[in-house]
This record gives structure tokens, sequence and C-alpha cells, in this order.
């Protein structure tokens, strides 16, 4: 079996493929064994109850997929007295995913977190920013910041996640470096609309975020880019990765890990599949998976 063990930052994946955050529950493990995974990564959290979006939330869309799930939470407590707990002790790292619509309100949601036992948090910074009038923090270097830096005060690694919709994503992600992030999430979905046949918008919400294979093309630009600016800044790319190719197409524009989201929906093996392939591949190579090559 080869080392397949990668840093990431401070945080040791056990191997490159985690899941992308939304797309994945810890019942999972009734299909298959998390401690495989390289880490657990649970749905954003949000401060306090959201009940989402109304339906419809989610649709097929040119081999992809569109969702305006809109983010429902429970809030802290639930959380932490019942979903955390079911995502600790698999003996694999757990980034805890979070968000809200204020800086201050990420910082207090990470004073929550302090001492839980978890080994990351993971800033959604697609949410819409409450101060700035509804427009993503991830959409500008600023607003990003503003989020890294009102978090930086705790001793956990941060993961900032970039938005593909932003207009220059490589300056967003040195702004979040610059406030100290110690590594990027490159990249959440990208906005679309979708019709039904009848000309009614698929989605209640009317536009949601575009996902899997049709992504791929964008978020691995994004990738690119951002390590182009950054070298030797941790990138763990996400958007449209399915298979050992998808994943390698990542590390050559520059990623060390991957996320994989909506392939899990269509195929719940995929993640462990691809750690299989990444195994055998890098076995045949008689290399280490933090020795995959990276180009750019
Ligand atoms: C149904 C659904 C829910 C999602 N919820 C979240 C979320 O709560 N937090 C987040 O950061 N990203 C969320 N995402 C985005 C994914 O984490 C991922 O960035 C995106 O889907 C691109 O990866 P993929 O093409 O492999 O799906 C969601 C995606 C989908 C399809």
């Amino acid at each position: 079996m080869p080392d397949l063990t990668v840093p990431i930052g401070a945080v040791t994946l056990k191997n490159p493929v985690i899941p992308a955050s939304g797309t994945f529950a810890a019942s999972y493990g009734r299909v298959f064994d998390l401690g495989r995974l390289g880490a657990l990564v649970p749905k954003t959290l949000m401060p306090g109850y959201r009940p989402g979006h109304p339906p419809n939330r989610l649709t097929e869309t040119g081999g992809g997929l569109l969702n305006a799930v809109g983010i429902p939470s429970d809030g802290v407590e639930a959380f932490l007295t019942k979903t955390l707990p079911a995502y600790l002790g698999w003996g694999t790292p757990v980034i805890v995913s979070i968000s809200a619509d204020t800086a201050a309100g990420f910082a207090e949601l990470i004073a929550a977190l302090e001492g839980t036992g978890i080994d990351a948090i993971e800033l959604n910074l697609s949410c819409p920013n409450l101060e700035e009038g509804g427009r993503s923090f991830a959409l500008d270097p600023a607003a990003s910041a503003e989020v890294v830096a009102a978090c930086r005060a705790t001793a956990l690694p941060l993961w900032a996640k970039l938005s593909p919709n932003a207009e220059d994503i490589a300056a967003v992600a040195a702004a979040s470096v610059e406030a100290g992030a110690d590594a990027l999430i490159v990249a959440n979905t990208l906005t679309g609309i979708a019709f039904r046949r009848d000309g009614r918008p698929a989605l209640a919400n009317v536009t949601g975020g575009l996902s899997g294979m049709p992504v791929k093309p964008v978020n691995l630009r994004c990738t690119y880019q951002v390590a182009q600016k950054l070298p030797g800044v941790p990138i763990v790319g996400c958007g449209g990765i399915a298979t050992l190719q998808d994943a390698l197409d990542y590390m050559a524009a520059g990623a060390s890990a991957v996320a994989v989201g909506s392939a899990t929906f269509s195929r719940p093996l995929a993640m462990p599949n691809l750690i299989d392939a990444l195994a055998t591949h890098c076995t045949a190579r008689g290399i280490a998976a933090r020795d995959l090559p990276r180009r750019a």
C-alpha cells in the first residue's frame, strides 16, 4: 500500500480525497467505512435555526446539478450534541464548514467549536454579506479577508472556500491568505438558472449553484489561477470530480487534494473507488500521494 497521506497545512489527510460540504452525511457510514476518507466534512453550519429555501431545491441540468438548498441549519447546539459526534471517532480528521451573514457571526461559531476535537475549520465564504447589501463574501477580496481576519484568533487551521463566481478569484485567494487562511478550497458552485418545460423556473429560489461535470473546466481554471498566484499555499480542488483523471487534472492545476460532491449522489462509492484508483496509480509509479505531479 503506498503512502497516501497528504499535508494540507498542519492537517494531515489520510489520503487526498475528502467530501465536499453539503453533499455528504455521516449516514454514509452504513455504505462504506468513513475511516477510509482523507477527512470528514459535515454540511455547512450556520449560527441559528434556518429552514433553508422552499422546494424545489434541486434539479438536474446539462449533465450537472443545480441546487438552491439555502443551507438549512439546526444551529450550534444541535450541531454539537447531535451532528458532530457522528463524525468524530473514525480516526480521520474532521473539518467543520461554517458560514454566517457577518464576519462576527463566523467568529462566534468558531468560539463554540473550540475544544470539540475537530481538526480544522472551513470558511464557506459563499454566504450573503448582510453588512454589505447581500453580496456574497467570496466575490470580494476585502470582504473575504474581513471574515478570515475575524476568525484568525483561533489556533485551529482555517481553510477558505472560494467561489468561481468571483471576477478575480486569485485576488480573493491572496487577500484570504494575507488575512491568515492556511489553505484554500477551490471552489464552490457556479450561479445558474434552469427552466421547466412550461417556462417556469425549476428552482423555487430561481437561481442556484451549478455543480458536477459541467463546472470542472471552470473550477480547474480557478485552481490553476490561484496556484499560479500563491505557490506553496495548499489547495483542495473541488468541482466535477468523479474519476482518477479528474483528480489528477486538479493536481496538475496545482491542488494537493480533492473534494468530491455531486458524484456521490449518483455513485455512493465514488470516493472509496477514487481512493482505490489513486492507490493503484501511486503503486504502479512507486510514488507517494504527496509526490503526485503538480505542474502549475
Ligand atoms: C445539494 C448541494 C448542497 C451543497 N451544500 C453546500 C454547503 O452546505 N456548503 C458548501 O460549502 N458547499 C455546498 N455545496 C457545494 C459543494 O460542496 C461543492 O463545492 C460543489 O458542489 C462543487 O463540487 P461537485 O461538482 O463535486 O459537486 C453543495 C452542493 C450541492 C450539490
